[in-house]
């Protein structure tokens, strides 16, 4: 008999409380470009996703596939690096499971970062992109499925990015004097990279970047009652928007060359986070 993916993420996440006692509510998952943010990260625990009952395993180079419990700053968080894509062939039920158990395990609040071509054309390869929206077109939705228990089968996502934190997003890098883009993500299946007629399509259709993960973390953490935030490392320009071929040599030398600047940004926005949660509980209603 199949076991319910609910009962699964109970188990991971009575597991996981096991490991630590911090109770962070903000949870990061960190995809290309964004993981020299652990360098910030002061570890209270460190665990291999193959530990985790139910945790994918991720494969592709450049995700390490490790949960952290730490402090950015002095705002407690979780950090997962690395992450399960759809086009590793992951069911979405797979590639959703560490947010799901993120919610059980009591996060309020998620940060989720990748790697993205760039389709607007103010864009630069090593801009960075507050997601304002997404679009769809993994051809795929995380909810599809027996209906899971005391959560909504139709799912509102008229405001997927919640607008407060975008907000922290851009404060924070106003702090670190970085200009930050906005803009709609666009989900596809990926592997292979799009063709320029695609990336023209995606261009009509309104998306300003491209890319191969995120949106099934973000509706089914909507689902859960989440708030969402989402940045993107703009690592290339999309097909047929720049000169070059595309590869995912380009999409890590990208990565490598602002992760100072993507560290940054996670790193403040953890502190004004923190900042925020205790101004709020102490009756404020700026969060
Ligand atoms: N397309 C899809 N996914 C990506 C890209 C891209 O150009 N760059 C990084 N991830």
């Amino acid at each position: 008999m199949k076991v319910s993916i609910n009962a699964n993420t109970q188990t991971a996440a009575a597991w996981l409380k096991k490991i630590s006692t911090l109770r962070p509510t903000l949870a990061i998952v960190l995809g290309s470009g964004f993981h020299h943010a652990l360098t910030e990260l002061r570890v209270d625990k460190k665990i291999a996703y193959a530990k985790i009952p139910g945790f994918p395993k991720p494969t592709v180079s450049g995700h390490a596939g490790e949960l952290y419990f730490g402090h950015l700053g002095k705002t407690p968080v979780m950090v997962l690096s690395g992450r399960a894509h759809f086009y590793e062939g992951h069911e979405m039920e797979r590639v959703t499971f560490a947010v799901r158990t993120l919610s059980a395990f009591g996060i309020t609040d998620l940060l989720l970062t990748n790697a993205a071509g760039g389709i607007n054309k103010k864009f630069r390869a090593g801009d960075f992109m507050v997601l304002t929206d997404h679009i769809n077109l993994m051809g795929a939705n995380p909810l599809r499925g027996p209906q899971h228990k005391n959560l909504p089968r139709f799912v509102d996502l008229t405001e997927a990015y919640d607008k407060k934190l975008r907000e922290v997003l851009l404060q924070a890098g106003k702090i670190s004097k970085q200009k930050l883009q906005q803009g709609v993500y666009l989900a596809v299946s990926g592997p292979s990279y799009e063709t320029p007629a695609e990336i023209r399509a995606f261009a009509a259709l309104g998306a300003d970047a491209v890319g191969m993960s995120t949106v099934p973390e973000a509706i089914a953490a909507r689902q859960c009652g989440l708030r969402v935030a989402g940045v993107s490392c703009i690592t290339n320009l999309a097909a047929g928007i720049g000169k070059e071929k595309l590869s995912h040599t380009e999409v890590l030398e990208t990565a490598e060359r602002v992760k100072k600047s993507g560290a940054k940004l996670i790193k403040n926005f953890a502190e004004l986070y923190g900042i925020h949660l205790t101004q709020r509980r102490k009756g404020a209603k700026n969060l």
